[in-house]
């Protein structure tokens, strides 16, 4: 009989139990052992058995039942390369492979483990939607929704004091997340990692908007830089893979726009929320055609691969291929397009300042 391992690597996102449970209800019959806190569990040789029962619904719940850790990495850990022991542990425990559940980072971890000798699959997965080959991730949609109530909450409460409101959203150096909920949320501007922003084309909008409304929205990714600038970063993580973290690119923005502008400026850090929380309908269906998709790979021994998701497809590609690859907007992105179209400012400099919207 198979034995098929499977794992939440890296930062959480919702719809990640929707995938444990459809690669779990998939594999009727094999038996599937939930490997705990991601690569840690394997490091540390940490497992339970997943079942039917285990399973039972778990998909409407945010979080990962088996626990992740975006610090770790067994191909570094305490100072050595931990790879041939995990393989090792996964033979001990008769494991055909294990599927990985995770961003880019767990994807390049899944690659190089996989060439080592220990069979893995790739499922992908996180807010930041930053996963080549794959125009939708796990969790994205239940973050748009999440940043979009907030830039609509931030809005009235700003329209109430006649200021400006600056909404700063996660995606890492990928504006993906900001763009889109920036779009839905009706945001005057929006800040991108991939079009550095000029603070006085800023202001210049920020102006008429309030001139014009009484107040003015902006979403600004936490990858976003000034023109000239660099990232704002708000501290390291010691030990982990990819130990930067970014942050406090808003509250940059507050004081400068500040400094230039009559009315009040707040800022809010939306960090965590955005990655809590149930999954919607979206990535609850997704989770489960993921697990599915997975499971039937592993079924027919396609390790080494990653499913993708492109022009509304599931597909599958070589995880050597996508490891390491990082989906950024393109600046001919048709969202791009439409924000310019509709007057909403992406923060460039040589960008006419268009008539103010009423919505
Ligand atoms: O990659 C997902 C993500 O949420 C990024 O958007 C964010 O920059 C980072 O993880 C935060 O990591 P941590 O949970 O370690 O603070």
């Amino acid at each position: 009989m198979k034995r098929i391992g499977v794992l939440t690597g890296g930062g959480d996102a919702p719809g990640l139990n929707a995938v444990i449970r459809g690669l779990t209800l998939a594999l009727e019959g094999v038996e599937v052992l939930g490997i705990e806190d991601g690569y840690l569990g394997l490091v540390e040789r940490r497992v339970r058995p997943l079942d039917r029962a285990a399973v039972a619904g778990i998909e409407a719940e945010g979080g990962t039942m088996l626990g992740a850790t975006n610090r770790v990495s067994p191909l570094n850990y305490q100072g050595r390369d931990w790879s041939s022991d995990v393989a090792c542990y996964a033979r001990e425990l008769g494991l055909d492979g294990v599927v990985a559940i995770g961003g880019d980072g767990t994807m390049a971890i899944a690659s190089a483990l996989h060439a080592g000798g220990l069979p893995t699959i790739g499922l992908p997965k996180t807010i930041d939607n930053d996963i080549a080959c794959v125009e939708r991730s796990l969790g994205f949609d239940t973050a748009v929704a999440t940043v979009t109530e907030a830039l609509e909450r931030s809005h009235t409460t700003g329209a109430s004091h006649g200021r400006v409101m600056l909404v700063e959203t996660m995606g890492r150096t990928a504006g993906w997340l900001a763009l889109e909920a920036g779009l839905a949320g009706a945001a005057d501007i929006i800040l991108l990692p991939e079009i550095d922003f000029d603070l006085d084309a800023i202001a210049a909008v920020c102006a008429a908007r309030t001139a014009h409304r009484g107040n003015a929205l902006i979403c600004v990714a936490e990858g976003a830089k000034p023109r000239g600038g660099e990232m704002t970063f708000r501290g390291l993580v010691a030990g982990a893979p990819e130990p930067q973290r970014l942050g406090g690119v808003a509250e940059k923005v507050a004081r400068a726009l500040g400094a230039r502008l009559q009315c009040e400026v707040r800022a809010t850090v939306l960090g965590h929320v955005q990655r809590g929380g149930a999954p919607s309908p979206g990535d609850r269906l997704l989770g489960t055609l993921l697990g599915e998709t997975g499971a039937t790979m592993a079924l027919a021994d396609l390790w080494g691969s990653m499913v993708t998701y492109e022009g509304g497809r599931i597909g599958a590609a070589p995880l050597a291929d996508v490891a390491g690859r990082t989906r950024r907007v393109p600046l001919g992105h048709h969202l791009l397009a439409c924000a310019r179209h509709i007057g909403v400012s992406l923060g460039e400099a040589d960008a006419m300042i268009s008539a103010p919207k009423s919505g």
